[in-house]
Formats: C-alpha cells, structure tokens, sequence
C-alpha cells in the first residue's frame, strides 16, 4: 500500500494532469484536493486529448475510484458538464465522487471575481475570473454553501437568499452594478441539485477505508507551490493551497498516513496572470519555448509566459512540500537550443541569495544568476530510456536534481502518456 501525493512545483501547468494519469495506473483511488476549474489538466492518451478542470485525471481508468475532496470550490454547471462531455467519449463516471463538504461557487463569486480584477486596474492579479478567489472567501468567513447544504431542499433556498442579498448590496452599493435575481439562481441550482446528489457521499471514509484496506491512493494537486496562499508570491497567487499539506485536510485523511510526495515541474518554467517571474525570458527564446511547448493556457488560453528552469524556486519546492521525487515535464521542448540555463540563485545587490525572498519588492531586485549548458538537437520523443537521452541532456538532469536536493523519477518527453521515462521504480 502507499499514499502518493502529486504537486506543481511551480506556478501551475506543469503537467500535473499527465504525471497524475500515469501513475494512476497503479493506483486505487485518486483524489483531487484543491482549487477549483481555475485548474486545466491535460490528458493524452494516444490520439485522445481530455482536458479536465475539477475531475481526477484518473478517470479515464474504468476501474479507478475518483474523488473530489473538501478543499476543492465546485462550479456544478462546469462539473456536470464535464461529466457528460466524458461519458460522450465514452469514460464511465460510475466510481466518481464529490465531498459533502466541499463549498459550491456562484454566479456572484465570478462577478465578484470579475469586478475586483477591473477594480484593480493595472494592479489585477490576473485571476481566471471562475469565481474561485470569492467562494474561498466566503468558506473562510463562513458564510460559503457546501454541496450537502445545496441537496438540502429547506436549507438551500434560505441560505442562497441570505447570500444574495449581501452580495446585491455590494454590486448595487459599492460598484454601482446590477443585482443578480434569487429566483434565476435558486432554480438552476435545485436542477444541478439533483443531478449531482448521485455522487455525493463522505469521501473522507472512502478514503481512509481505501486506506485501512491498503489500496494505493494518489492525490492530485491542482496549480503550483508559488501560486500557495501562505508560501506562493502573495498577493499573485491563488486562494488556496496547493501545497502538499494540503492533501491531508482536504481528502480528510492524517499526516500519517502520506506517504511520499512528489512534485512536477517543467524543464522549464511558465506562469500565467500578474505577478512576479525572475527566470521570465522577454525575448526570442521565450517566445520559441511558448511555440514549441505550446504555452497557452488549459482554462483560459492565454499565454503562458515562459523563462528557464528556476532552482531557487526547486528547493523552496522541495522544502514546503517535502518533496522525495520530481517529475520532470517537456525536457523534449528544449531539443534544438543551442544553449540551455538554470537559474541557480539571485543576485540581490551583489550578494547572491539562494533561498526565495518574501518581500515581492526584493524579488523584483534579484537577478537570476545562470548556469548555462550546451543543448542537444535530436528528437528525444520517441525515447523511453534515461541513458538513451543525448548526453548533454543527462547533464541538464543532473544538474537539475543536484541543485533542487531530490532524484528525478519521471522524466517526460512528449505529452503523451507513453511518452515518459520512468527512473524510478518504487514511486508506490
Ligand atoms: P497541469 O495543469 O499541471 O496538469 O498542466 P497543463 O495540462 O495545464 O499543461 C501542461 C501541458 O503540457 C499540457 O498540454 C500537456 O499535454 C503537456 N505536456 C505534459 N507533459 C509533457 C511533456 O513531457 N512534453 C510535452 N511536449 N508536453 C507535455
Ligand atoms: P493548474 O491546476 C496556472 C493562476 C491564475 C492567476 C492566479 C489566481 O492547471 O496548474 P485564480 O483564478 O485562481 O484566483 O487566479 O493563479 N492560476 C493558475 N495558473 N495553472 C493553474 O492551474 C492555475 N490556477 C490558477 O492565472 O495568476
Ligand atoms: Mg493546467
């Protein structure tokens, strides 16, 4: 039995979804733990692409159990969309399910979302505009709606009405906007009500049965260690936790019972919305990485902005999540660079610091410090062995693993699921 927990070690997108789908081969259950469908989580199984945005990436197993945990904010038009979209294609929703406790967004949260954004002008955060930052406020202040209170039929409409008169005040009040219609809501709601209460249930027993019973369990992040509320690039992050902490309170499962971690980064780095990147590259080799990688966004499509692979950001990843292993994603975006760099510290008014800094204004002060080595130009997707790799490439590996402090297990070379290398055999 092992508990794997699987996390972005960056800003978010780092393949997260096609790392979760391959090790969930081997697994039992798999959790999605946090965020919202702010997250895009690409899966491609040969010619089939899904992109996923609230359900587990092992769904597209027959015969894994599928969970959502309570940590994760639940649009129910996207999620019941998302559900039919899958079974048109074929995949079975049969083993999938939703946490009582998780918290329900609503059309007020993405106005909210929205209004803020405009509100803050030049100083927006970039946010996907789902709603996601408002319904975790509401949680927090506890005033949120959670999917059990949504199936209750005497408690939703009294709830919801409560809601929506706070937030009309706000729109009508404070932005000088219009009020959104209560009846409009409740009605559609009771409807996604009823189709949704088949897979509700108090996840948290499945998982600790599933425990109990030693099955193997993967947990799902959704964005990135520097997009964390508490450890990210605050106030450019998202509101809640991706960190692997996280995990645990979520699914409702123990510190105790986790048993490894494992963080996916790219062999490079993007960042998508507002905020501070210090490897950010504004020039040619950007946009060349952008193409080749095919940066734009899963939810949103905007591009992704694109630099090299920021060490310093490694180890703090290693460190706040604990991390054991790292994924390595699209080394093959780099085939054909005459010359790769990692970013191995920041050189603050000339000393160079190598632990990420709090203060956003002296991150704006640091400048990357390079090491710069010789690229490889054969196509390395059709590689399925780590010494089959051009050597210059392992060296980059290598690098890479020695300056983050933890092995590489899972190197990918296409986004495929066929197209990883493996380095590691006892992930579970
Ligand atoms: P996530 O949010 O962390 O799951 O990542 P996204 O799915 O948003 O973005 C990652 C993108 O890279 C997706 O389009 C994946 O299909 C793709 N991808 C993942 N791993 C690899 C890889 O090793 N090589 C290439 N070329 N693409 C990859
Ligand atoms: P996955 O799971 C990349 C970013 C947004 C914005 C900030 C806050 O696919 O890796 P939010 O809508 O959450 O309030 O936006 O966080 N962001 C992501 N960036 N990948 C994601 O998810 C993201 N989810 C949120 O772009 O900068
Ligand atoms: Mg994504």
């Amino acid at each position: 039995m092992s508990t794997v927990v699987v996390i972005g070690a960056q800003w978010g997108d780092e393949g997260k979804g096609k790392v979760t789908d391959f090790l969930a081969e081997k697994a039992d259950v798999v959790v999605r733990y946090m965020g919202g469908n702010n997250a895009g989580h690409t899966v491609v199984v040969g010619d089939h692409e899904y992109k996923l945005h609230l359900i587990p990436s092992g769904i597209l197993y027959p015969d894994k159990m599928c969970v959502i945990g309570s940590g994760v904010v639940i649009d129910p038009a996207v999620f019941l969309s998302e559900v039919e979209s899958l079974e048109k294609r074929g995949i079975s929703t049969k083993n999938l399910w939703i946490s009582q406790r998780a918290h329900v967004i609503f059309p007020y949260h993405q106005k909210l979302d929205q209004m803020e954004e405009e509100r803050k002008g030049n100083n927006k955060i970039g946010t996907t505009c789902r709603g996601i930052g408002p319904a975790y406020t509401d949680k927090s202040a506890r005033v949120g709606i959670r999917v059990i209170d949504l199936l209750d039929g005497e408690q939703f409409p009294v709830l919801l009405n409560a809601n929506i008169n706070s937030k009309n005040r706000i729109f009508t009040e404070v932005y000088d906007g219009t009020a959104l219609d209560y009846k409009e809501i409740l009605d559609a709601y009771s409807t996604y009500a009823e189709a949704m209460k088949k897979y509700v249930c108090d996840t948290s027993l499945l998982v600790n049965d599933a425990v109990e019973q030693g099955k193997n369990i993967l947990f799902e992040g959704a964005q990135g260690t520097m997009l964390d509320l508490d450890h990210g690039t605050y106030p450019f992050v998202t509101s809640s936790h991706p960190t692997a902490g996280a995990a645990c309170f979520s699914a409702g499962v123990g510190p105790t019972r986790i048993d490894r971690v494992i963080g996916v980064a790219k062999a490079y780095t993007t960042r998508v919305g507002e905020g501070p990147f210090p490897t950010e590259l504004n020039d040619d080799i950007g946009s060349l990485i952008r193409k080749q990688g095919g940066e734009y966004g899963t939810t949103t499509g905007r591009p992704r902005r694109c630099g090299w692979f920021d060490g310093v950001v490694g180890r703090y990843a290693v460190r706040i999540n604990g991390l054991d292993y790292l994924a390595l994603t699209k080394l093959d975006v780099l085939s054909g660079l005459e010359q790769i760099k990692i970013c191995t510290g920041y050189n603050y008014q000339g000393e160079v610091m190598n632990e990420f800094p709090a203060s956003l204004k002296i991150l704006s002060e640091c400048v990357p410090v390079y090491e710069s080595f010789p690229g490889w130009d054969e196509d390395i997707t059709g590689i399925r062995k780590l010494a089959d790799l051009p050597e210059q490439a392992r060296l980059f590996l290598d690098r890479v693993s020695e300056i983050c402090g933890v092995p590489i297990a899972l190197i990918g070379v296409g986004s495929r699921r066929s197209q990883t290398i493996l380095t590691k055999e006892d992930l579970y």
